[in-house]
């Protein structure tokens, strides 16, 4: 049997359109989106009929799928995960979980419910490298991680706002530090321990470089962040800063017993390691994006990571594992970055994130 997979919102989707549109294990069977053109240029990619595109978000859940590929804008996630929750829909969505506090409580709500299950595609995670890394630390090489810290700095002022025309965009509203999870997901990740933040604090409520105040033109916010076992997290967002391509996706991680890190701004790059009793010095490792081994479909986009995640999702619906991404990982992903932005409001202050046990 093969899953049945709706994408909804084609432009990211069809990244994923690729990924799960082929092999033995799943197949595209509808798509859906507002804009009719997008909806038949891939369709016609995919060899899909007509039928198989719709407008309508109900209709599409009523098509007969089995998994729903959610990559509309985040302000759309809420309502949409939580209805193909409701309808027992396996959801894969994008990052983050919601751009609410309430909207990330009722889609764990509802995944808690709902017989279908609910992954965040957190796809940074699944950078080769930081799988790599995963591997050093749980071998030990790191002892333990007690700081860590990442940036995501990337110029996409022409997604935020039109400048010329005054015309906004649903990325308009989004301040940096709400787009928190490829910094924190990685980080987490590698933590694991069972640790979680549970208080925030930013700075970063101004902004020189884009001639208009919008939440997202904010110059740069940085936020700290403490874990329930009292490790430290520092986190640098910014979607104005000017960056050449490839953009700045950094990580470090501290331990009891060394140190890992990428370089700031080549994402196939060279990083480094230090790890005690066994480098004399600071040696330089491989900080590939992709898996340069895998085939050349699954290096489509963000190195290999789309296609690992992917699959990932698929071994966990075949074998009825709990996903590394389930929803209180994503709440967990997503929450910190709200909070962080309104202790930045607030003026700096430290302010309690909220946690389900
Ligand atoms: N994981 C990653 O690396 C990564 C990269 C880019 C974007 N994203 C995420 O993907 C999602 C989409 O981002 P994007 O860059 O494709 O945005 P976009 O604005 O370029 O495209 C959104 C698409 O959704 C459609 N759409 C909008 N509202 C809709 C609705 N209510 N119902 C159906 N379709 C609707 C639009 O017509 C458009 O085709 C966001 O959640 C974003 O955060 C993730």
């Amino acid at each position: 049997m093969k899953y049945k997979v709706g994408i909804v919102g084609v432009s990211r989707g069809g990244s994923y359109m690729h990924h799960f549109g082929r092999g033995t294990r799943s197949e595209i069977t509808a798509l859906c989106d507002l804009k009719e053109a997008s909806l038949a240029a891939c369709a016609e990619e995919m060899h899909l009929p007509k039928e198989a595109c719709y407008t309508d978000y109900e209709a599409f859940l009523d098509s007969g799928i089995d998994i729903v590929v959610v990559s509309t804008p985040i302000p759309f996630h809420e309502e949409q995960v939580v209805r193909a929750l409701e309808k027992g829909k396996h959801v894969f969505s994008e990052v983050t979980m919601a751009n609410t506090l309430e909207g990330c409580t009722r889609i764990r709500e509802a995944a808690k419910r709902s017989a279908g299950t609910y992954m965040m595609a957190e796809n940074y995670i699944f950078f080769h490298f930081i799988q790599e890394w995963k591997k050093y630390v749980e071998a030990g090489y790191l002892g333990r991680i007690h700081y860590a810290e990442a940036e995501y700095i990337h110029n996409i002022r022409n997604l935020l706002v039109d400048t010329a025309s005054g015309e906004t965009f649903w990325r308009t509203y989004r301040p940096p530090i709400h787009y928190c999870s490829h910094c924190l997901g990685p980080i987490m990740a590698l933590i694991g321990d069972g640790d979680y933040i549970v208080k925030a604090t930013a700075s970063g409520n101004k902004n020189t470089m884009v001639s208009d105040f919008w939440p997202s033109t904010i110059d740069i916010q940085v936020a700290l962040f403490e874990t329930k076992q009292g490790r430290g997290i520092k986190i640098a967002r910014s979607q104005v800063t000017p960056v050449p391509e490839p953009h700045t996706v950094y990580y470090s991680v501290y331990g009891t017993k060394g140190f890992l890190e990428n370089d700031r701004q080549h994402h196939e790059s060279v990083g480094h390691r230090y790890f005690e009793g066994i480098d004399k010095e600071t040696v330089p490792i491989n900080c590939y994006q992709t898996d340069v081994f895998a085939a050349e479909y699954a290096k489509k986009s963000h190195g290999t990571s789309d296609y690992t995640i992917a699959n990932y999702f698929l071994d966990c619906l075949d074998f009825g594992r709990t996903p590394l991404l389930n929803e209180d990982f994503a709440f967990e992903l997503t929450v910190p970055g709200i909070i962080a932005h309104e202790a930045a409001c607030q003026g700096n202050v430290w302010l309690d994130v909220p946690h389900f046990e």
